[in-house]
């Protein structure tokens, strides 16, 4: 059986990959009730300190094992309902109010938590090694956003993913009249794209209408950040249109999703009326994008059992997918760490950091 088939983190349930998940839109988690979450098969109790960020610890009180969802935002921190020990905003116990000092060393569990396009996300691990998924062509560029549909696939989130870049269904499926052929960028250990190399024929009157808004290529990239989001980029040369999939796997095989449409931020009367009607446009190409294949995700046993040619950008994501490190949470039991990508992190560090912390001040 050839490595395609047997793979030990793509398209596996018991392995889950460290990265950043998206876990509940920002309007959600008001500022006094913490929040029940059970994520990725892990019990977590969201809360919105007083400072206004976001927080996310590990359920259980290390006292008792109240859940500290029932308990109250104190300050940068949470305490508990049962009998209102504090732990603050590193999960550090920090007081017992039935004695003058705690006397004892405790802690709960925190992850890294971020805010991005109104969605809180967390980190799977302990300390991020890439910024919250962005787009790129914005990376230096203010944006708004607005969320598209939320859904359910009835197969692994990697699956879900590689539709963006099975090329071969474009038009066994889509009916899309062009040739869509891949080029591949690696971005770094944690992200690949793939983006579209070829131009728009001139076969019918309309396809030679659409190639009068590109000056190179039609414009179709497909950017996946630890296997489990991507962000489709479409749309000619003057406006083009940003989609994030916000996949995670589900305790059963499935994919709970979340779609965001992203857009620059435009100032002023322009920005105020024109913005909301690219999002709207832009959920509409998601739309596009989500229809036609649904019915096979309810069905289908993943398996890369004959490859050919034409599948290149699947077996190059599937070999991505499986060089990443995964993390001990839930139901990923399976715990593989890559030797390789561990020394490029331990080398990269700094950088890394240095990046993260620009993206998290976006
Ligand atoms: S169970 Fe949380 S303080 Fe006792
Ligand atoms: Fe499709």
């Amino acid at each position: 059986m050839s490595s395609l088939e047997e793979t030990k983190v793509f398209n596996q349930n018991d392995a889950v990959i460290e990265g950043w998940y998206w876990a509940l839109k920002s309007s959600k988690l008001k500022s006094k009730k913490p929040v029940h979450l059970n994520f990725l098969g892990r019990e977590l109790a969201l809360y919105r300190g007083e400072d206004g960020v976001a927080r996310a610890v590990d359920a259980y009180c290390p006292h008792m094992g109240a859940h500290l969802a029932e308990g109250r935002v104190d300050g940068k921190g949470i305490r508990c309902f049962f009998h209102a020990w504090k732990f603050d905003e590193e999960g550090k116990l920090v007081d017992i109010p039935c004695r003058k000092s705690p006397g004892l060393d405790s802690k709960i569990k925190t992850w890294p938590c971020q805010e991005k396009y109104g969605m809180i996300w967390i980190y799977t691990g302990e300390v991020p090694r890439q910024p919250v998924p962005f787009i790129y062509e914005l990376e230096n560029t203010e944006v708004d956003a607005s969320f598209g549909n939320e859904f359910v696939k009835e197969c692994h989130p990697n699956v879900v993913m590689i539709n963006a870049i099975d090329a071969h269904h474009f038009t066994s499926v889509h009916n899309l009249p062009v040739d869509v052929k891949f080029e591949t960028i690696v971005h770094n250990d944690y992200c690949i794209a793939f983006e579209n190399r070829t131009f728009i024929p001139h076969t019918r009157w309309y396809l030679k209408l659409f190639d009068k808004f590109y000056e190179k290529y039609l414009t179709y990239k497909m950017c996946y950040w630890n296997g489990s989001s991507g962000s489709v980029t479409v749309g000619p040369d003057f406006l083009h249109c940003h989609i994030i999939f916000a996949l995670r796997p589900l305790q059963n095989g499935h994919t709970e999703g979340q779609t965001i449409l992203v857009t620059p931020k435009r100032s002023g009367l322009l920005g105020k009326f024109l913005n909301p009607i690219i999002l709207w446009a832009t959920k509409q190409v998601g739309n596009y994008f989500a229809k036609g294949d649904t019915e096979v995700f309810k069905t289908i046993k993943f398996k890369l059992k004959t490859p050919i040619k034409e599948d290149d950008s699947i077996i190059k994501f599937l070999q991505h997918t499986e060089k990443q490190k995964t993390c001990d949470w839930g139901f990923g039991k399976k715990k593989i760490n890559n030797p390789e990508i561990q020394e490029k992190d331990f080398q990269n560090e700094k950088q890394v950091q240095a990046r993260f912390t620009n993206h998290a001040s976006m």
